[in-house]
């Protein structure tokens, strides 16, 4: 049965494509569905950042992942304008890096002037190496190793400290050394107690959880610090979860954060920083409503001033950390339709060459995607397919019930919205090797992560002497 809009149009894959022109400022990435520059060209190819996705298919090969450096620049821009907008005081926003961390990602967002906050010391290396200036990067982790901390503070980042343990690492490593640069700045994170409706795996701000400082003990925390004159303890954070459609969540988190700069100012503890984390959702599917970037910022901003301007404090520098919705929207994954299968009154199986490795997040997070194919954008949407992964694993399905024209062996499949958590997330079960990455912009691509190799597998692989033959 062909698909069809109460008015008799029929759906296609068209329907998907962002509804303005991809120039309009005021299109926030994280409602779209397709990347900004997503266009039909020659009836039924889809095109993004001027080129045809079919066409970076036979160059660059399959699965590949295709990030639209426009649609990740805007959303750069919409969120350090919004905060020079609404907010008074200084800001800052991070990318937070671990929805992908490679050189090239790291490099634009820096470029853009965000920093970048790294969860481990290899996130911490790859910006360190994308050229990303120390000043502006911020070092997570609920269990950071000592040569993780060593390497933070002789790098001149900032350590986000999550719990006593790391305190006392810190003051150790501080005592032992006496130059002048194992200062390091930190910030303290707490849990904020709050809870949000996001899936249970995601959430980070509820009282039970592994991250940070337990905030019935925040008096003797801020007590211990303000004695510790080794520690340049500048600013708190606090993070409440990721794929968050509400607002009020952050604006209470705003409002107690305030409430935690006072306590603080009763310990002579002077903290100049507040970090409200990231979270802000994107669309995946035609239901999804997030606020846009603006209509998150904007409140955040307003609740600090008036809670600032209520307890006289001075406005401290905002800090956020946004990640999924800077960048899930820009990227694509285009995959290649391979075998299927037909169980008569059940279901359709369509299977593609890729999966859980290079998108875990479905058989994780049960997180649903929707995806067009990219040679049939303007066929009717005919067929009710689920799109089976390549992997040996039931659970390895990517979409189920995806509405879809009739498919074949080598039409180009492509889902959209995974740029976050994707890359990040993929493995090599199964020993595929991991997708190409290539960004586009104005009719070019570049690539910025090379597909894997079968010699790529097997480079940590060791072979004992005695099990050789
Ligand atoms: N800051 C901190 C301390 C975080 O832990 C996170 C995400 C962020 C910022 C960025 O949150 P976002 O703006 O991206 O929501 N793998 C999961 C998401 C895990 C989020 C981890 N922390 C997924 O695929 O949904």
């Amino acid at each position: 049965m062909v698909s069809t809009h109460s008015t008799g149009i029929q759906h296609s894959g068209s329907q998907y494509l962002p509804q303005r022109r991809s120039t309009d400022t005021n299109l926030s990435p994280n409602q779209e569905l397709l990347p900004l520059t997503a266009r039909v060209h020659n009836h039924d190819f889809l095109e993004i950042g001027g080129c045809d996705v079919t066409t970076l298919v036979q160059q660059f090969g399959s699965p590949l992942y295709i990030l639209d450096e426009e649609t990740l620049r805007l959303a750069c821009q919409q969120y350090r304008d919004a905060f020079k907008q609404y907010y008074q005081g200084e800001s800052q926003v991070l990318y937070a890096s671990k929805a992908w961390n490679c050189l090239a990602v790291c490099a634009i967002a820096a470029s853009e002037g965000l920093g970048i906050d790294v969860a481990s010391g290899g996130e911490l290396y790859t910006a360190l190496q994308a050229g990303v200036n120390p000043d502006k990067i911020y070092l997570h982790n609920n269990n950071k190793s000592r040569e993780e901390l060593i390497f933070a503070i002789e790098s001149g980042c900032t350590i986000v400290v999550d719990n006593w343990h790391e305190l006392h690492i810190l003051g150790e490593i501080v005592e032992t050394t006496n130059s002048a640069s194992a200062h390091p700045r930190l910030l303290l994170r707490l849990t904020p107690g709050i809870e949000c409706h996001t899936h249970e795996y995601i959430r980070t701000g509820q009282l039970d959880s592994k991250f940070g400082f337990d905030p019935n003990q925040i008096e003797e925390l801020f007590s211990f610090v303000s004695k510790q004159s080794a520690l340049n303890c500048v600013g708190l954070h606090a993070h409440i979860g990721s794929q968050i459609f509400e607002r009020q969540p952050h604006q209470d988190l705003a409002a107690l954060m305030v409430e935690w700069l006072r306590s603080a100012a009763k310990y002579g503890l002077k903290l100049t920083e507040l970090n409200v984390g990231g979270g802000l959702g994107i669309k995946y599917i035609e239901s999804d409503d997030p606020p846009s970037i603006e209509e998150w910022v904007k409140p955040i901003c307003e609740v600090i001033q008036e809670a600032c301007a209520a307890e006289n404090l001075p406005l401290p520098k905002l800090l956020s950390e946004p990640g999924r919705s800077l960048i899930a929207t820009a990227c694509v994954t285009a995959y290649t339709v391979g075998s299927s299968k037909v169980i008569p009154e059940i279901r359709t199986y369509v299977a593609i060459d890729g999966g859980m490795s290079d998108n875990p997040r479905p058989i994780t997070y049960q997180s649903v995607y929707r995806a067009v194919v990219a040679n049939k954008m303007s066929s009717p949407l005919t067929e009710t397919v689920t799109i089976a992964g390549k992997h040996c694993e039931s659970g390895d399905i990517l979409i189920k019930n995806a509405l879809l024209p009739k498919t074949e062996p080598g039409d180009i499949l492509l889902v959209m919205g995974t740029g976050a958590y994707n890359y990040s997330m993929a493995s090599n079960y199964n020993r595929l090797p991991r997708p190409a990455a290539v960004i586009v912009a104005n009719g070019e691509a570049n690539l910025i992560l090379q597909r894997e190799t079968y010699q790529d597998l097997i480079r940590q692989d060791c072979l004992p002497e005695r099990l050789k033959k």
